[in-house]
């Protein structure tokens, strides 16, 4: 008999872009798919978790036994888990968060008039929801796991975040780009150092992912 790796264990994810609405009409997102994420959540389910999944807007079927939330912006994606967090044990953060919002949402659609044919966007910047997440106070902190999506120099980049955001593990996407594909390759940078997930189908790293992070979880001091 060979115990599930995460049973017992409640598991937070976020998933997909976000969505910043301009106008009724048009908005601000990115090509995240979600496909990262709800393979992870499909695995930690797997692995005996019970998972809560925040998604951003994505056409993806939510896994067996995975708990969904709907949301479309960063406010909405930052109100959905800031409450919920404390009641999680990990947190693993994938969603592709949009750095910034228009400042103002028009009520109505933005129309093209002879005056200005060109609206001027003034955008201002989202909270950073990881960030907040690993600032909690201990007791009411989940492990967290962070994303980075670099174009180069991913190791440089990988460490430098895992400081900025303080989190304990901090997962590269090895490029190129990603977005939408089916396989991925990953770097896991701990206090440790690196390890390299070599490129797979997404749900067969996503797995391996989920046996690192359990692996360090049963060894986290606050869990
Ligand atoms: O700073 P950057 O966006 O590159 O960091 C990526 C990591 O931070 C990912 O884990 C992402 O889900 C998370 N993030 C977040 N909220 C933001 C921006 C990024 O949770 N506003």
């Amino acid at each position: 008999f060979q115990p599930k790796l995460l049973a017992g264990r409640r598991v937070l994810i976020t998933a997909g872009p976000t969505f910043e609405p301009i106008d009724p009409v048009r908005g601000i997102t990115n090509h995240s798919s979600g496909k990262m994420g709800f393979a992870i959540a499909r695995a930690a389910a797997e692995a005996g978790a019970e998972v809560t999944l925040v998604a951003g807007p994505v056409h993806l079927p939510t896994p067996a036994g995975v708990r969904r939330l709907n949301v479309q912006s960063a406010q909405q994606m930052f109100d959905a888990v800031l409450p919920l967090a404390p009641q999680h044990g990990l947190f693993v953060a994938t969603a592709a968060v949009a750095d910034w919002r228009p400042a103002a949402l028009a009520g109505e659609k933005i129309k093209k008039t002879a005056e200005q044919r060109v609206p001027t966007l003034s955008l201002t910047e989202n909270p950073d929801i990881l960030a907040a997440v690993a600032r909690l106070p201990a007791g009411q902190r989940p492990w967290c796991v962070g994303f980075a999506a670099e174009s180069h120099d991913l190791l440089r980049h990988a460490r430098e975040k895992r400081e900025r955001k303080g989190v304990p593990l901090l997962v590269g996407n090895i490029g190129p780009a990603t977005f939408g594909q089916d396989d991925n390759a990953l770097l896991l940078v701990d206090a440790q150092g690196a390890v390299e997930l070599p490129r797979a189908p997404k749900l067969t790293l996503a797995r391996a992912l989920v046996a690192e992070i359990a692996r360090r979880l049963a060894n986290a001091p606050t869990f």
